[in-house]
């Protein structure tokens, strides 16, 4: 039995003004009718999977109830971190508490902000990791890389993938190379970027974090033990889990593994990390615009106009790789190379507030 675990801890900030701190850009229909958690926990439900378990925080909780039983999911286990410490206290939460449940637990740990279309195609790659899962290794799945990404981990592989789909060990895992590092790896062939999505075995995971990040694992031990029911969900203890350092799986334990192994996925998957990301996820019209709401466009190319207020038409005319996105309360308009700069709006408006 895979036992699902979907991160629901971020913030989306490139993706403002849609994405917000209160309601980021998981809990928003981003693309289609669903919203990116409401598909994220779709593609791990089936046959095979454990109820999935979530782990939040509290502001976000009654999001994650409501959305979770308007798919019909029953939101039965869902883990809230007093304060989001980063990837790797959270996954180490989860393989705790799963490994309490059922030793055997195997784990997939997958974020709730990314666009998998093909969900078939996925669920095949999962099971196909299993394979090493059973040698007692820590799957990840590759992505052929398409450009120097730097806001990617990498995956050596030691050998060439075949064309089943196998799992491939690796030789190294790099997380966030820089830039020449990352044209160096692009050049070479023989590197996948990493999903950010992980099946293992719960007991693995820890014995990882013991060799590698003992200092991760004795807080949220603690947390966890003492953690208490409240409202239906289950509270990590605020103490304990303030003492957890605030860093990623991907650099408390996975660029330090020997045995780790990628599953290489050729289906589509794109992480959403900006406004370009989403005008490339589509669909888009003859002249490569992709519209959403309210939006009209004239003579416009390679450009994302979206309105997401009903009251708002978005008019753009002979526009040309530009991003305008429009909600009731503010309006982006920005040119499609600078997609990944609009954090910076984000920071500026606090800094006015
Ligand atoms: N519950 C919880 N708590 N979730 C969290 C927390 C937290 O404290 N911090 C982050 N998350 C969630 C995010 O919402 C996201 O879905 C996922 O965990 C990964 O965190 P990111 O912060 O988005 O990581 P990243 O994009 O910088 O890098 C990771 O993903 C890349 C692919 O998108 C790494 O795994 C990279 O190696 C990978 O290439
Ligand atoms: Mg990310």
């Amino acid at each position: 039995m895979i036992y699902p675990t979907i991160l629901c801890g971020g913030s989306g900030t490139r993706l403002w003004p849609l994405s917000r701190k209160s309601y980021p850009k998981q809990f928003v229909p981003l693309l289609g009718e669903e919203t990116l958690f409401q598909a994220s926990v779709k593609r791990l439900t089936g046959p095979g999977f454990a109820a999935p378990l979530v782990l939040t925080n509290s502001d976000f909780r009654f999001i994650v109830t409501e959305q979770m039983t308007e798919i019909g999911v029953d939101p039965g286990a869902i883990l809230i971190e007093p304060e989001g410490r980063n990837t790797a206290p959270a996954v180490l939460a989860a393989a705790l508490h799963l490994q309490a449940r059922d030793p055997d637990a195997v784990v997939l740990v997958a974020p709730s902000d990314h666009a998998i279309p093909d969900s078939e195609a996925f669920r095949a790659a999962v099971q196909r990791g299993l394979a090493a899962v059973e040698r007692g290794q820590i799957v990840t799945f590759g992505i052929p890389p398409t450009r120097a990404e730097t806001g990617y981990g990498y995956l050596e592989l030691a050998a060439a993938p075949d064309d089943s789909g196998a799992p491939v060990d690796l030789r190294r895992f790099v997380e966030k190379p820089d830039r020449a590092r990352a044209e160096e790896m692009l050049a070479a062939g023989t590197y996948l970027w990493n999903a950010g999505i992980f099946l293992f075995r719960a007991a693995d995971m820890v014995a990882a974090f013991e060799a590698h990040a003992p200092d991760v694992l004795a807080p949220v031990r603690a947390a966890l033990a003492d953690a208490y029911p409240d409202l239906g969900f289950l509270r990590l203890t605020e103490a304990a889990w303030a003492e957890a350092p605030d860093i990623s799986l991907d650099y408390a334990v996975m660029e330090h593994l020997s045995t780790l192994a990628a599953v290489p996925f050729a289906g589509e998957w794109s992480d959403l990390g900006g406004w370009d990301a989403v005008w490339q996820a589509g669909p888009p019209d003859d002249a490569g615009t992709v519209l959403s709401g309210a939006a009209t466009a004239i003579d416009c190319q390679g450009s994302l106009l979206r309105s997401e207020s009903e009251g708002v038409e978005l008019v753009g005319i002979g526009l040309e790789g530009v991003i305008a996105v429009a909600m009731n309360d503010a309006v982006l308009v920005a040119d499609m190379s600078r997609a990944q700069d609009v954090k910076q709006a984000v920071t500026a408006l606090k800094a006015r507030a």
